[in-house]
């Protein structure tokens, strides 16, 4: 299972290092959580700081937007230097636009969906996605537990996406000892916040993770 940790975790003070930390630890993704304020009841970081440490990363930018309208800032998000770009059902006016907008730019397109929000919402759109992210928590903050229910629904997206080429990622409450059931339910790719950037041991913590 591929581990992407989420930077909002990390030190701010040491944002290069971290990077280069995530690299050395053999992980080749980073996840970076993008809030409004609107959307969801937090405000973390934008394209400019995106843009300012894709110069010195070659990691994989995992860009999850949790904004209102994402539609009116998937060029610089584009134009930072995401590789994903994942934007959230429930804040999308037109979803398969979205989805086709950030194919073009030859960026990989994600959706989000909330805890309660059903994974059968997407199948309209299964053919216009790279990825699915299914939120194990509610969307604001990192740290907070997982929710055993939202772990089935990695189940439900792995069966509903049948044999299509489409990455199922887990956002939310991994630690070293849940890792196993995301990975059991499906997950292909784990986003890790707190469990990689809290772990006393972080190269034990990937391991674990990895599952
Ligand atoms: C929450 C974010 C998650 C969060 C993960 O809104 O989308 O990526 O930062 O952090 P942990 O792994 O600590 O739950
Ligand atoms: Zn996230």
């Amino acid at each position: 299972m591929r581990v992407a940790p989420s930077l909002i975790s990390a030190d701010f003070a040491r944002l290069g290092e971290e990077l280069e930390n995530i690299r050395a630890l053999g992980l080749d993704a980073v996840h970076l959580d993008v809030m409004d304020g609107a959307f969801v009841p937090n405000i973390t970081f934008g394209q400019v700081l995106i843009k300012s440490i894709r110069k010195s990363s070659g990691l994989c930018f995992d860009t999850h937007l949790m904004i209102e309208k994402p539609c009116r800032y998937l060029d610089d998000f584009i134009a930072a230097g995401s590789d994903i770009i994942t934007v959230h059902f429930e804040a999308t006016e037109d979803l398969a636009a979205d989805l086709r907008y950030i194919r073009a730019a030859g960026v990989k397109a994600g959706v989000s969906v909330k805890p309660k929000t059903p994974v059968s919402v997407l199948e309209p759109y299964l053919d216009d996605m790279d990825l699915i992210l299914i939120m194990t928590v509610e969307p604001g903050f990192g740290g907070q537990g997982a929710i055993p229910e939202c772990i089935k629904k990695i189940a439900e997206a792995k069966a509903l996406i049948g044999d299509r080429d489409i990455i199922i990622e887990a956002d939310g409450g991994a630690t070293v000892k849940n890792a196993v059931e995301f990975r059991d339910a499906g997950c292909d790719m784990l986003v890790a916040g707190t469990a990689f950037f809290k772990a006393e041991d972080r190269a034990g913590a990937v391991e674990a993770l990895k599952a």
